[in-house]
């Protein structure tokens, strides 16, 4: 049983993919995190993160890295979607996407391209969407909560241009795959979402029998 859970930034995707996963026993891949490690280990080697070749060698990063917390940052957000648009950066990162996706028993990934690229074949496919100004809102608060000191604007900017950049790329750029159920959560409450998306994972397995 392969979830595939896609969507934008700040969609809240990471939040109903672990709800997902823990309801259904299933581990749990965050692909963004892959990225954001990618950006961050370029960066800090002092490489330019919008040059494919340094980008790559950023893939190499050291697995502890995945559990700093400075990943969580915006700035290691803006490093991710830069380092994203590269093909070699993608094709380094494939493979172990792959292999948490076909682990015996199934798994739950969430990120961009899963349903399309990653797992075209998954069991489900949900994109996570909700408006840019919603998506900047709920960020906003919880940036503001953590002591951030950006305006609503700002986030609202930065959001649209890492929207502009995720889709317009030419590889496994960000889109919901066909087959996808698309999950608009603009006008849902944080528990409303995510009880949509574990019964329509819940209707898949009746589905599958
Ligand atoms: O989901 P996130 O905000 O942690 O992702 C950070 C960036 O990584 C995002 O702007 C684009 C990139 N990304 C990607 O290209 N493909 C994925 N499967 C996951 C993330």
């Amino acid at each position: 049983m392969i979830v595939a859970v896609d969507g934008p930034t700040a969609s809240g995707k990471g939040t109903i993919a672990a709800a997902i996963a823990r309801r259904f026993g299933l581990p749990h891949l965050d692909t963004g995190l892959l990225y954001r490690a990618t950006g961050w280990q370029t960066s800090c080697a002092g490489g330019d993160v919008d040059a494919p070749a340094d980008a790559l060698a950023g893939t190499s990063f050291p697995a502890s890295l995945l559990c700093d917390p400075r990943l969580r940052t915006e700035d290691a957000g803006a490093l991710a979607s830069r380092v994203s648009v590269h093909p070699a950066v993608r094709e380094a990162l494939f493979q172990r996407q792959r292999d948490f996706a076909t682990q015996p028993g199934g798994a739950v990934l969430d990120g961009r391209d899963i349903g399309t690229v990653i797992a075209p074949d998954a069991d489900v496919k949900l994109f996570v969407t909700a408006s840019v100004q919603e998506r900047a809102r709920r960020r906003w608060l919880e940036l503001s909560a953590r002591g951030g000191e950006f305006s609503l604007a700002e986030v609202e900017r930065d959001i649209a241009r890492r929207d502009a950049r995720d889709m317009s790329r030419a590889d496994a750029p960000l889109r919901p795959a066909m087959d996808a159920l698309i999950l608009d959560t603009t006008a849902f409450a944080r528990e409303q979402a995510i009880e949509a998306a574990i019964e329509a994972v819940a209707q898949a397995m009746r589905a599958r029998g």
